[in-house]
C-alpha cells in the first residue's frame, strides 16, 4: 500500500486530484469509481476547478459509485444521486448517460443488483476508485462481516453508520435502514483503489488498517489483497500512527 500524508484536507484533496488528472492525461476515455459522503467534497472540487481552469475534460469519461440508500429516489435531496449531480457531474462536460448509480428504488432490488453488477464488467472496472471509509472501517456500505467474496448487494446499515449520516437528513429516523452497494469483490475489480481518510474521527480506523491484518470483521482490511492501492491521509488522521 502506497501512503501519502498530507498536512491537511485541502492538501489531501489536490493529491487525489493530481492522480486522477493524470489518469485522465493517459487515458480519454477512463472509468472512474466514485464514492459520496464528506470526504471526497474537496477531491470533487478540485476537478472542478481543474476542468474549469486547466481544460481537463470528462467527454469520454464514464462513472461508476459504490452505492445508493434504498427507498430514496433518483430526486430525492439526499440521494446520491443529487449529491453526485450538484457535488460533480453538473459542473463538469460529463455525459449524463455515462455516469452509473445503483437505483434504490427499483421495484425488484435483486434485480438491479445484478444489473449494477453488470454495468460493473460492461463499462468497468474502474481505472481509478475513490474510496471513503467509516469509522467500523467499512467501504462502500460493506459493513462489518460482510463477505470478501461479496458482489452488488442490499445491506442493512450499521446504526453507527446511520448516525454518521444523520447530519445530512432533517432527523436520525429519516436515515434509510439499507443500501445497495457494491460488494468487496466488485470494489476489488479496479485497477487502481484511492483510499481517502481524513480527520482525527477516522484515526482509529486507519490505524487498525494499517496494523491489522485481512479479515471480514474489517471490510477496510480486503485491500490487502489488492496490489495497487493508494491511501491518502491527513495529518489528523494518521496522528496515531506518529
Ligand atoms: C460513500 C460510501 C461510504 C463513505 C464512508 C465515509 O459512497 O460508500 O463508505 O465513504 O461512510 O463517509 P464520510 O466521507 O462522510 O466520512
Amino acid at each position: 500500500m502506497n501512503i501519502i500524508v498530507a498536512d491537511h484536507y485541502e492538501a489531501l484533496s489536490k493529491e487525489a486530484a493530481k492522480i486522477i488528472e493524470e489518469q485522465l492525461q493517459t487515458k480519454l476515455g477512463s472509468v472512474l469509481g466514485l464514492a459520496t459522503g464528506s470526504t471526497p467534497l474537496g477531491l470533487y472540487e478540485e476537478l472542478i476547478q481543474g476542468h474549469r481552469e486547466r481544460d481537463v475534460s470528462y467527454k469520454h469519461v464514464h462513472t461508476l459509485n459504490l452505492d445508493e440508500y434504498v427507498g430514496l429516489d433518483k430526486h430525492h435531496p439526499q440521494s446520491y444521486h443529487v449529491f453526485m449531480n450538484k457535488r460533480l457531474f453538473n459542473h463538469i462536460n460529463i455525459p449524463l448517460k455515462q455516469t452509473h448509480i445503483p437505483s434504490g428504488d427499483a421495484s425488484s432490488l435483486l434485480d438491479e443488483c445484478k444489473r449494477y453488477e453488470l454495468v460493473i464488467d460492461e463499462v468497468g472496472p474502474p481505472d481509478i476508485q475513490v474510496l471513503g471509509i467509516g469509522q467500523n472501517g467499512h467501504i462502500g456500505f460493506n459493513e462489518p462481516g460482510s463477505s470478501f467474496a461479496g458482489i452488488t448487494h442490499i445491506t442493512e446499515l450499521a446504526h453507527s453508520t446511520r448516525e454518521a449520516n444523520a447530519r445530512f437528513f432533517s432527523s436520525p429516523e429519516d436515515v434509510p435502514t439499507h443500501a445497495i452497494t457494491m460488494g468487496i469483490k466488485s470494489i476489488l475489480k479496479s485497477k487502481h483503489i484511492l483510499l481517502l481518510a481524513s480527520g482525527a474521527k477516522k484515526a482509529a480506523a486507519i490505524q487498525r488498517l494499517l496494523t491489522g491484518e485481512a479479515n471480514e470483521a474489517f471490510p477496510a482490511s480486503a485491500l490487502y489483497g489488492h496490489p495497487n492501492v493508494t491511501l491518502i491521509v491527513d495529518k489528523e488522521a494518521y496522528k496515531e500512527m506518529e
